[in-house]
């Protein structure tokens, strides 16, 4: 983990990935301040708000986090220009290709970039382009994912890249021997999400919780695309209405393209506000049937809230263990 502790600064190179919604001031505060690094996710964030999360978590830990900024958000550049003036040490770009100049205006920020490639030849590509570290997710996580599983990414990325390079591993991970796994095959470090959201520290609300404690791995599935048209990223969820009534936004919205009313960007968009919107319901309204329970297939190793740094403490304990056994 020594590459990515320095990089990072933080005491383990173990991100909490963003989770919009729920990595929010309290969450990434409480990751930090145990030896994680917390990542606050700004979504759909206005500057504004974006502008007020960071001031509020600076004011509740002194050690280093970082900010999740969605590459697609029309106000992208305006969220940079936030981070750069919070000094904010550390960007993830997530959601696709990093707009032209997005790198740059980072790097004359002073901040780090991070960058989440899908496959070997973006890793590549994003690399020549300036990033600075990479987080590889398999199609295990919970969230927007991709297609292929987070061990045959490894395989394929970590013995390329992660010789000169820093390859953070995602997607799957809920015990400390898959971290040891991974590091082994030259990762720098990891990044969770799932079995940080139901933390003691957490905001989401009770019955979110005790959805993810109740959940298996198989509970945890991901989306179906319905028109071939209309490309919509895979989300993975605990199966409910809401994953139900998404096949039927899917229907609305391809008609609505069929008759010519929105165009293929706005469709898109309208799915994303749909994603988000179900989010919010689950994780702060605590709407476990129509809202949006984004979850990992790692959600069947989370079974009671914990405070973060036991978490943190139980996945070194399990990690070195594991080492040791070698
Ligand atoms: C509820 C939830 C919301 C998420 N939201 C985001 C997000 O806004 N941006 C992002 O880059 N990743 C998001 N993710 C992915 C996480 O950052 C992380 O990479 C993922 O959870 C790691 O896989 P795991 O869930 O198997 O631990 C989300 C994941 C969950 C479970």
């Amino acid at each position: 983990m020594q590459r990515g502790i320095e990089f990072l600064g933080s005491e383990h190179a173990i991100l909490c990935g963003a989770m919009s919604w729920v990595s929010e001031r309290n969450l990434v505060s409480a990751i930090s301040n145990a030896g994680g690094f917390g990542v606050i996710a700004c979504g759909a964030m206005t500057p504004e708000l974006l502008d007020a999360e960071i001031a509020a978590t600076k004011a509740l830990t002194s050690r280093p986090f970082g900010v999740n900024l969605i590459t697609m958000h029309p106000g992208l550049f305006d969220l940079i220009a936030i981070c750069a003036r919070h000094q904010i040490g550390h960007v993830v770009l997530a959601g696709g290709i990093p707009p032209k100049g997005s790198i740059e205006a980072l790097k004359e920020a002073g901040a780090k970039t991070i960058c989440i490639p899908p496959t070997l030849a973006l890793a590549k590509k994003y690399l020549r382009s300036g990033a600075d570290a990479l987080v590889i997710e398999g199609m295990e996580a919970g969230g927007h994912i991709g297609p292929v599983s987070t061990s045959v990414l490894a395989q394929e990325i970590l013995p390329e890249l992660s010789g000169d390079h820093l390859v953070f591993v995602a997607g799957g991970i809920g015990r400390g021997d898959m971290i040891a796994s991974y590091l082994e095959m030259g990762a720098s470090g990891v990044q969770l999400g799932t079995r940080f959201a139901c933390a003691t520290e957490s905001i989401a609300h009770p019955d979110f919780k005790k959805a993810f404690f109740r959940a298996n791995a198989r509970d945890a599935v991901a989306s179906v695309q319905v028109d071939p048209r209309l490309p919509v990223i895979p989300v993975r969820a605990l199966k409910n209405k809401g994953t139900e009534e998404f096949t039927a936004k899917q229907v609305e919205v391809a008609k609505l393209l069929d008759e010519g009313k929105v165009d293929m960007g706005e469709a898109q968009l309208q799915i994303e506000h749909f994603w988000a919107g179900a989010l919010r319901r689950a994780v702060i309204g605590g709407d476990v049937e129509n809202g949006s329970l984004m979850a990992g297939q790692s959600v069947g190793m989370v079974t009671s809230e914990e405070p973060v740094a036991q978490i943190i403490a139980a996945l070194m304990e399990e990690c070195e263990a594991a080492l040791a056994r070698r």
